[in-house]
C-alpha cells in the first residue's frame, strides 16, 4: 500500500534539550512549540513485494549511510507494530532549501510516520502517531504532527507512553504571530542535535537547573499564548533559548553553534527593542536566528533584518496546520 503525508516544520519557544531515555526519544523537560505554515516535507510510502530492499529518497538523491539507517530503524519499528516484513520505497521532498539552515527532520520524522503508519495499514490517532513521530530520531517530530501551538509532555513512564505532543490552540487562535526565520549560515552543523544533548546530560554542571527552570517557562508560556501577551512570550522564549545556549557553551567539549553573525542578529534585536520594537529572538542547534514578533510590526521587523549584510534570506511565518494525509503521490 501507498501513502503520503504533508508535515509542517515546528521552532520550540522552551527548547528541548537532553533525553532520559536516548533510545526511545524521551526528553528530560516538557517543551512548547509553534508550527509553521510555510516550510514542510512531504513523503510518500509505499510497502510492496516489487521493492527488493528498502530504498529512500530525499530531495530527488538516494540516500545511505546514516540518514538511511534512521529512516529504516524507524520504518522496522512500523513494520513490527504491523506485523509485516515486506520492502519499501520512500520518496520525500522539502519545499524548503534543504541547505537554508533548518532542521528539516522535525517536518520529515512526522511525515515519515505519518506516512509509513497509513501505508502499513496501521489505524493510529494523533497521540500514538506523535510518539511514533517523536521515535524517528528527532525528538521534535513529535510536535510537528499537530498545528498551531503545541505542547510535548516529558511523561513520566519507562515505556515512552506518556511521553507525546498534543495542541493546545489551533493555528486561528492568535493568527497576528511571526517568526521570520533569518538564513545566515547554511553549512551542516558538525555536533548534531542528539550528539550534543547527551554531552550535555552528561557533563554540563548547570543540567539539573535546566530541567527544573523549564517547568516554569512551559507554564508562563501557555498562560501567555492563551492570553495573548506578546511581550510575556517573547521575554521567555529568548530566556529559555539563552539559557539552553548556557548549557551548550558549558558542555563539555563546548558547543557552541553561534557563528559571529549569531551575536550580531542577538544584539541588534536587542537594540531594536530599546529602541520600541517590539521583537525577540530564539535559536536552536545552529548559526541561525528566529525572530518572534507581531503582524503590526512584521514589515518594520522584516526590512531591518534585510538591511543588515549578513543576512542572506528571511523567510516569514505564522502558526500552521499539522501533518495531514494527501491523495497525490510523489511516485
Ligand atoms: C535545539 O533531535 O528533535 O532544536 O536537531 O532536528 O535533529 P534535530 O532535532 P531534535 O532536537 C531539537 C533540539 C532543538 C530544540 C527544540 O526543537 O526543541
Amino acid at each position: 500500500m501507498k501513502a503520503t503525508a504533508i508535515a509542517p516544520s515546528n521552532i520550540a519557544l522552551v527548547k528541548y534539550w537532553g533525553r532520559r531515555n536516548n533510545e526511545l526519544v524521551l526528553p528530560f523537560n516538557t517543551n512548547l512549540s509553534m508550527t509553521f505554515d510555510k516550510m514542510y516535507t512531504t513523503t510518500t510510502i509505499e510497502f510492496s513485494d516489487a521493492h527488493e530492499r528498502d530504498v529512500v529518497i530525499i530531495n530527488g538523491k538516494e540516500v545511505d549511510g546514516d540518514k538511511f539507517a534512521r529512516s529504516s530503524k524507524h520504518i522496522d519499528l512500523i513494520r513490527k507494530m504491523a506485523g509485516i516484513e515486506t520492502r519499501m520505497k520512500m520518496v520525500s521532498t522539502n519545499n524548503f532549501p534543504t541547505r537554508a539552515g533548518f532542521a528539516s527532520s522535525a517536518s520529515g520524522g512526522a511525515a515519515e510516520a505519518m506516512a509509513a503508519a497509513a501505508a502499513a495499514g496501521l489505524k493510529l490517532n494523533d497521540r500514538e502517531l506523535s510518539i511514533l513521530a517523536r521515535r524517528s530520531g528527532s525528538g521534535s517530530a513529535a510536535r510537528s504532527i499537530h498545528g498551531g501551538f503545541v505542547i510535548w509532555h516529558r511523561g513520566e513512564r519507562d515505556d515512552g507512553n506518556d511521553s507525546y505532543a498534543e495542541q493546545f490552540v489551533d493555528e486561528n487562535y492568535w493568527k497576528e504571530f511571526r517568526v521570520l526565520a533569518t538564513v545566515l549560515d547554511e553549512r551542516e552543523k558538525k555536533v548534531t542535535s542528539a550528539e550534543g544533548m547527551e554531552d550535555t546530560v552528561k557533563t554540563c554542571p548547570y543540567y539539573p537547573t535546566w530541567v527544573e527552570t523549564a517547568k516554569k517557562d512551559v507554564e508562563t508560556i501557555r498562560k501567555a499564548i492563551l492570553d495573548r501577551d506578546f511581550k510575556a512570550v517573547g521575554e521567555t522564549a529568548e530566556h529559555n533559548c539563552l539559557k539552553m545556549h548556557a548549557l551548550m557553551l558549558t558542555t563539555r567539549p563546548s558547543l557552541i553553534y553561534w557563528g559571529p553573525e549569531t551575536i550580531e542578529i542577538m544584539k541588534a534585536v536587542q537594540a531594536w527593542r530599546s529602541e520600541g520594537v517590539h521583537a525577540y529572538f530564539t535559536i536552536d542547534a545552529g548559526p541561525n536566528v528566529k525572530v518572534l514578533c507581531l503582524k503590526d510590526n512584521q514589515e518594520d521587523v522584516a526590512a531591518r533584518l534585510r538591511a543588515l549584510p549578513i543576512v542572506k534570506n528571511v523567510i516569514e511565518t505564522q502558526p500552521g496546520p499539522g501533518a495531514r494525509l494527501v491523495d497525490e503521490h510523489l511516485f
